[in-house]
């Protein structure tokens, strides 16, 4: 078979398969990837053992995710041996740091190229020159350049999408690695997504959700038009055929009066809001540099109930922040007793090497951060069983995603406020909304009947 560039490629049709590890936005990423090799004509494999060219996307947030992508990478090795024309490429998150792409390519010389976040444009030119020349790349810019649109994708999902809307970080919390992996903020052109969301829509999608590290300050960086995160979700609202929209994160500090005024008049943004707090002492908040006091936090999620009566309020925490004395711990537990979250993703903190928290005096012992990190969890998940006890004998629309992953004979779903809920049904349902009695409540998942 010959393609385009006239390089000789396998006779068998070659197949693909990308692991993803970390945030949706890698999952984005991935898709995007996907895309791209659908267009060199590779069809998606069946396993990672059959497959002609593997992708690990990585992460990078803390020590565990990186370990665990570099142990994948390690096993992959037994593959090569197998099949010598095999292409092995390692991107994402790990990959934009220069050391780590290094040390990969000394330690793991079986890879065959390295594409960092600002590169994965490019991925279609490396394969072919891999095809060509049988040679190794790093293509890693160490800066942004201008987004770039129009690249191809495939969904993993034919009824929900993800859709992004900023790149990048410009807040340097003291404990993130993001704003060194991926670059500077910079908010696509409104044009751009709204014919993509259209576009999916189209497709079939009913419900999208639209990724930022920041997403509330889109829009910060334009200097022709005023144009915020406000406008394009009013914008998106209007998109007929669109059912839910959901968006991921937003920064405390930038969620203001109009967004949350916003929200409450547009029917298909879903009443669900993620606050990553990360800790509730004012001492530690500002040595993580996140720009607000545990006062003005609470403020936000008096404001957001006001205007939002049906609003669930989830938030990320880190414990165990350099330090972070037993008052200050105190002090996230209290936080945590007054607003009540409906869930929280919890964290002990990860020392990442190049940002200013990793090198802070007074890091907390292991052994601290986990008895922090339980004590935590069990309010957390207090108020989690609470929370889930009040849907209990009411119905909720609830759009199927697939079977539940514990019971393959029962569908599963998620309620507007983003409840997973597990029920009998027709495997047809999945991609709709759908009417639920609930009629059993645990802590991070409710049962219930189709009405
Ligand atoms: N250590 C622990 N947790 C972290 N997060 C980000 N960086 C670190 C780190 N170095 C958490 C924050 C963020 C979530 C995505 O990951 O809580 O909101
Ligand atoms: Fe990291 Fe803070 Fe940016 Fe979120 S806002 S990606 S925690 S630097």
């Amino acid at each position: 078979m010959q393609n385009g560039n006239n390089f000789e490629i396998e006779e068998h049709a070659q197949t693909y398969y990308i692991q993803t590890f970390g945030c949706q936005m890698n999952e984005r990423d991935t898709e995007i990837l996907a895309g791209m090799l659908e267009q060199l004509s590779y069809s998606p494999s069946a396993s990672i053992e059959k497959a002609d060219i593997i992708l690990i996307n990585t992460c990078c947030i803390r020590e565990k995710a990186e370990s665990k992508a570099l142990s994948q990478i390690g096993e992959l090795k037994k593959f090569k041996n197998n099949n010598p024309h095999l292409i092995i490429g390692v991107c994402g998150c790990m990959a934009q740091q220069e050391e780590k792409a290094k040390e990969i390519m000394r330690s793991l010389p079986y890879v065959d190229f390295i594409l960092g976040t600002h590169n994965i444009h490019e991925l279609p030119d490396v394969v072919k020159k891999i095809w060509a020349e049988k040679q190794n790349y790093v293509l890693v810019w160490d800066q942004e350049k201008e987004i770039i649109e129009n690249l191809p994708y495939k969904n993993k999902f034919s009824y929900k999408a993800l859709v992004n809307i900023t790149y990048g970080c410009n807040n340097f919390c003291t404990y993130c690695i993001v704003p060194y992996v991926r670059g500077r903020e910079r908010s696509r052109q409104s044009e751009y997504i709204l014919k993509e969301i259209r576009d999916m829509v189209n497709d079939g999608v009913v419900e999208i959700m639209l990724l930022g590290q920041n997403v509330n300050s889109y829009g910060k960086d334009f200097t022709e038009i005023e144009y915020d995160f406000s406008d394009l979700i009013s914008d998106i609202n209007e998109i007929e055929g669109l059912k839910r929209i959901r968006y991921m994160t937003s920064h405390p500090r930038d969620f203001n009066l109009k967004l949350i005024k916003t929200i409450a008049k547009c029917e298909k943004v879903c009443q669900h809001f993620h606050l990553p707090v990360q800790a509730g002492s004012d001492k530690i908040l500002a040595k993580m540099n996140r720009g607000y006091t545990q006062e003005t936090y609470l403020k936000l999620v008096d404001n957001i109930r006001k205007f939002n009566p049906n609003a669930t309020i989830t938030t990320d925490i880190i414990v165990g922040f350099p330090g972070e004395t037993d008052e200050d711990f105190l002090e996230t537990l209290n936080l945590v007793k007054k607003v009540k979250f409906d869930s929280a993703y919890t964290f002990v903190y990860s020392p990442r090497k190049g940002t200013p928290a990793a090198n802070f005096p007074d890091q907390i012992p292991l052994a601290i951060k986990k008895e922090r990190l339980q004590t935590l969890n069990q309010i957390i998940n207090e108020h989690s069983r609470e929370k889930s006890e009040q849907y209990l004998n009411k119905v909720y629309e609830v759009l199927v995603e697939g079977h539940s992953k514990n019971n393959d004979q029962m569908l599963s779903g998620r309620t507007e406020s983003a409840k997973n809920v597990i029920f009998s049904g027709d495997d047809e349902l999945i991609g709709k909304i759908v009417p639920v009695l609930i009629t059993e409540a645990q802590t991070w998942i409710l049962k219930g009947e189709l009405q």
